[in-house]
């Protein structure tokens, strides 16, 4: 039987790479996204590889949204194997006391509370099923400090704890958990945030001892090796993917 993976902000970067990678390896795929153009498109290109998938419209911020992609996905396919539990927005890039708390919830809303959701009803079906993995993307800037991000660094320190935590009460019931920190990554979320920010993107390069940034495949690679069974015994990790930069911090 086919698996079935669930992938939020599967309409871009490291979302959509990562769904063409699973598909590579026969895996059905259900797309959600805010991105009707980006959740289709993703759709398209799954589909052009052989394997079954599905666009949910969701803003993972909304609990209602959230529970009703999980829905449509058991109503379609049955099952949930694998979750990459990954939309998320990068924030102005403004220093936190000139950030406005409409910014900090949205931030909050779609980066923490739209993973927490996500977590809550995925969750709920893999254990009832027997077990499942899942990936969630938190960044380097939820393992180390770093200015002009404090609220998106808030969220994926909380990814962080999701991950550990959520393994400690559930690794018995089949469930295993695993976290992602990528560094600057060619995606498009990058590209915007950095043209309004363009001295950052040249400190970030210099900052990364192999001097360029990561690409959505590399990415991919490793999100599929973390979801499929090559990686069974791995529970709980955060793997760091960010050609050395946290690790000279
Ligand atoms: N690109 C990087 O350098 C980098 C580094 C570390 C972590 N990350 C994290 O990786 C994840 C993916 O980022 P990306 O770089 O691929 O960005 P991206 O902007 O290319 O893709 C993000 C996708 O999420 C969707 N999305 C945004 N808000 C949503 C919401 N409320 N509900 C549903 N979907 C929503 C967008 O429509 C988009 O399709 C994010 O969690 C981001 O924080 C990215």
């Amino acid at each position: 039987m086919s698996k079935v993976a669930i992938i939020t902000g599967g309409g871009s970067g490291l979302g959509q790479a990562t769904a063409v990678r699973l598909a590579q390896e026969g895996v059905n795929i259900v797309v959600v996204d805010v991105s009707e153009k980006g959740g289709h498109e993703t759709v398209e290109m799954v589909k052009k590889l052989g394997v079954d998938s599905i666009f949910v419209k969701a803003d993972v911020s909304k609990q209602k949204e959230v529970k009703n992609y999980v829905e449509q996905t058991v109503k379609q396919f049955g099952s949930i194997d694998y979750f990459f539990n990954n939309a998320g927005i990068s924030g102005s890039g403004k220093f936190f006391l000139d950030t406005t708390s409409e910014e900090i919830d949205q931030i909050v809303g779609i980066n923490l509370l739209g993973a927490l959701y996500g977590v809550r009803y995925v969750a709920e079906v893999m254990i009832k099923n027997g077990g499942g993995s899942i990936v969630n993307t938190a960044s380097s800037a939820g393992v180390i400090g770093q200015d002009s991000v404090v609220t998106y660094s808030a969220t994926k320190h909380g990814i962080v704890g999701l991950t550990k935590s959520m393994v400690a009460e559930y690794a018995k019931d089949g469930l295993r958990v695993n976290a992602i920190a990528p560094g600057p990554t060619e995606t498009p979320m990058v590209k915007t945030f950095y043209e309004a920010n363009p001295e950052m993107k040249e400190n970030a390069t210099r900052g990364i001892p192999q001097k360029r940034l990561g690409t959505p495949e590399e990415v991919a690679e490793l999100v599929t090796f973390l979801l499929t069974s090559k990686a069974e015994y791995i529970n709980g990790e955060v793997i760091r993917i960010d050609g050395g930069f946290t690790n000279t911090k």
